[in-house]
C-alpha cells in the first residue's frame, strides 16, 4: 500500500530487465556443469519437460500474481499473497519471496565480485602464460582457501565494491537504475556470448589428445541418451536447474511484474523473457566452458573435473591457447559476460526487500537501499570468511534450492485452488497479446502442483546415491528393519545429520559441521526477522484501516 510512482519505462526495457533477472551465472556456470554431471545429453530431455510443465506455468502464475498485487499497491509477496485470499497465514509464506532473494544475493554477489576481479585481471593480461596449477594457486590465494581463518582481504574488498555498485543502482530506482543497466548489459552479454560461441565452434579438433575436439564436447551435451531417462536423480537435477535459471519460486518476478500497468500484456512478455533465457542457456551457455575445455583437455578430464570453479580456474588457460591477443579479448568477454549476467540478477534479488519497506514503512529509496546493503553485507560475510567450511554451499542449498521449491508449491496451490482457476486464468489472459494455449489451464491446476509436490517429496527422502535402483534397495532395507539409507543431500538428512550424527567438535577443534549448522541458524534468524517485519506491517495496516 504505497503511492509509488515507480513503473517500467518501456516494454523493451521490461523484457530486458526480466530476461536479465533470469539470465545469470546459472546459465553459463551451473547449467553446463549440471548437464555434465547428469549424463550429458540425457539431461536435456528432463530439462525441457520441466520447462514446459513447470517453468512456463510458474512464469505465467508469477507474472499474473505480481500484476494483480500491483493493482493494490503491493510490490512484495507477503501482501501480494495476502490480497489473494482471506486467510491470514498466507502472508507468512510470502516471507520466502523476500528471504530467498536476500539469502541468494548474499552469496551470489560474492561470485559476482570474482567475475569483476577476473575481468580486470584479464584486461591487464595477468593470466597470460599461466598453467592450470598456477591458476589454481592464484584462485586459492585470492579466496584464501585452506589457510584457516585468514582475512581474504582482496576478496572482501571486491565484494564491497560489487555490493556498493548494486546498492547504488538500486537506490536510483526501477526505471533509471535497473532498466538502464539491463538495456546496456543484456545486448553486450549476447555479443560477448556469441563471440565466444563462434570461437568455440570454429576451434574444432586441436590434436592435443585423441578426443580433443570442441565438437566432441558439444556432441556430449547434445546427444540424447534415452536409457538413463528413468533416473530420478537426473530429473531432480533438471527441475532444480529450471527453478534456478528461470528465477521462479523466489518472489522476484512478482516484484518486477507488480510495476506493470493493469492492461499490460503478461502472457507474451513472460514467454519472451523465458525463451530468451532458454536460448542463452542452451545455445550460448553450453557453447563455452565444456566444449572449449574438451577441445584442449579431452572429455575424460572434463567429466572428472567439471565444477563451476572451471570458469575461473580453467578458462584463462584455455583462452591462452588462442594466442595472447585473443586471450585478452576472450578473457574480458568471458568474465565481463559473467559480470553482466550476474549483476542483472543480483539487482533483481534486491528489489523485493526494496519494494516491501517502501510500501510498508515509507522508507525512501536511499534509506531502503542502504539498509538492504548492510543486511546483505552481514549475510554475505560468513560465506566469505568460512567459504572453505562449506557455508557458501549451505546458503546455496537452503536459499538457492530448497526454498524455491517450497514457495513455488505454496504459490501454485494458492493460485489454482484458493484464489481459483477461473479468476487465475482470467488474470493471465487479461490484456494478453497472444492466445495462451488452453491446455495450460489443466496443467496449472493439476500437473504443475503434482510435479512440484513430487520434487519436494523426493528431495525430502532421497535415498543414498539416488539412482532408480537405490529406491528399491532403500524400500527393502526399510521393510527388513534396517532403516532408510539417506542420501547426504536429502532434506531430512541435511536437517538431522542422520548419516553421521551431530559432531560439532573433534580433537578439540570445531568441525565444518559446526560452522554449517551455525550458518543455518543464522539464516533461520534472518527469516524470522522478516516474519516480524511482516507482522509489524500487518499491524500497521490494521491500525490504518480502523
Ligand atoms: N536466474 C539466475 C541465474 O540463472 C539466478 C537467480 C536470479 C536466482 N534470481 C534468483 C536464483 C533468485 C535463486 C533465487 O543465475
Ligand atoms: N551448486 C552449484 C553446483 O554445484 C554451484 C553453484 C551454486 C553455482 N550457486 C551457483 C554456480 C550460482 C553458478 C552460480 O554446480
Amino acid at each position: 500500500m504505497s503511492q509509488t510512482t515507480e513503473s517500467w519505462g518501456s516494454r523493451v526495457g521490461l523484457i530486458l530487465a526480466m530476461a536479465g533477472n533470469a539470465v545469470g551465472l546459472g546459465n553459463f556456470l551451473r547449467f553446463p556443469v549440471q548437464a555434465v554431471q547428469n549424463g550429458g545429453g540425457t539431461f536435456i530431455i528432463p530439462y525441457l519437460v520441466s520447462f514446459l510443465l513447470m517453468g512456463i506455468p510458474l512464469l505465467w502464475v508469477e507474472w499474473a500474481m505480481g500484476r494483480f498485487g500491483g493493482r493494490y499497491g503491493d510490490h512484495s509477496t507477503p501482501f501480494i499473497l495476502d490480497n489473494m485470499t482471506k486467510r491470514r497465514f498466507w502472508k507468512y509464506f510470502g516471507v520466502f519471496g523476500i528471504f530467498t532473494n536476500m539469502g541468494v544475493m548474499a552469496y551470489y554477489t560474492y561470485i559476482e565480485s570474482w567475475t569483476l576481479t577476473y575481468t580486470i585481471k584479464s584486461l591487464k593480461g595477468d593470466f597470460l602464460g599461466l598453467d592450470l596449477a598456477q591458476l589454481d594457486i592464484f584462485f586459492n590465494n585470492y579466496v584464501d582457501l585452506g589457510s584457516g581463518i585468514n582475512f581474504p582481504v582482496w576478496a572482501i574488498l571486491a565484494f564491497l565494491v560489487t555490493l556498493t555498485i548494486n546498492i547504488y543502482i538500486l537506490s536510483r530506482g526501477l526505471s533509471a537504475g535497473i532498466e538502464t543497466v539491463a538495456k546496456i548489459a543484456m545486448p553486450l552479454l549476447i555479443l560477448f556470448g556469441a563471440f565466444l560461441a563462434i570461437m568455440s565452434w570454429t576451434t574444432g579438433s586441436t590434436g592435443r589428445c585423441d578426443d580433443c575436439s570442441t565438437f566432441i564436447g558439444l556432441n556430449f551435451l547434445w546427444e540424447p541418451d534415452f536409457t538413463t531417462l528413468a533416473n530420478p536423480k537426473i530429473w531432480l537435477a533438471a527441475a532444480g536447474q529450471i527453478f534456478f535459471t528461470l528465477s521462479v519460486g523466489m518472489g522476484t518476478i512478482h516484484c518486477y511484474s507488480s510495476y506493470l500497468k493493469q492492461k499490460d500484456d503478461i502472457a507474451l512478455n513472460a514467454m519472451a523473457a523465458g525463451w530468451m533465457n532458454g536460448f542463452v542457456e542452451i545455445v550460448l551457455g553450453s557453447a563455452v566452458v565444456i566444449p572449449i575445455a574438451v577441445g584442449y583437455l579431452g572429455l575424460d578430464w572434463v567429466i572428472e573435473n567439471a565444477g563451476f570453479m572451471m570458469a575461473f580456474k580453467t578458462m584463462p588457460f584455455l583462452f591462452d591457447q588462442w594466442g595472447s591477443v585473443i586471450a585478452v579479448i576472450s578473457g574480458v568477454a568471458w568474465f565481463g559476460l559473467l559480470f553482466f549476467a550476474g549483476i542483472t540478477s543480483s539487482l533483481a534479488m534486491g528489489t523485493p526487500f526494496m519494494g516491501f519497506v517502501q510500501d510498508e514503512f515509507n522508507w525512501s529509496k536511499n534509506k531502503s537501499a542502504i539498509i538492504l546493503g548492510v543486511s546483505i553485507l552481514a549475510m554475505g560475510l560468513p560465506t566469505i570468511l568460512f567459504f572453505e567450511k562449506g557455508v557458501f554451499d549451505e546458503y546455496d542449498y537452503w536459499t538457492g534450492t530448497v526454498s524455491l521449491v517450497v514457495f513455488a508449491l505454496a504459490e501454485v496451490i494458492l493460485f489454482a485452488w484458493v484464489f481459483g482457476m477461473d479468476k487465475g486464468w482470467a488474470e493471465i489472459n487479461d490484456g494478453a497479446d497472444m492466445k495462451v494455449p488452453k491446455i495450460y489451464r489443466p496443467i496449472i491446476k493439476y500437473v504443475t502442483p503434482l510435479f512440484i509436490g513430487t520434487i519436494l517429496f523426493t528431495s525430502l527422502i532421497k535415498p543414498l546415491n539416488g539412482e532408480l535402483s537405490d529406491w528399491s534397495t532403500a524400500w527393502n532395507s526399510l521393510l527388513s528393519g534396517n532403516g532408510w539409507p539417506w542420501a547426504k543431500d536429502s532434506i531430512i538428512n541435511k536437517v538431522f545429520h542422520l548419516d553421521t550424527g551431530v559432531i560439532w567438535w573433534e580433537n578439540d577443534v570445531l568441525t565444518d559441521m559446526f560452522y554449517i549448522d551455525m550458518s543455518r541458524y543464522f539464516l533461520l534468524t534472518c527469516f524470522f526477522v522478516l516474519v516480524a517485519m511482516v507482522k509489524a506491517a500487518s499491524n500497521k495496516r490494521k491500525k490504518r484501516a480502523l
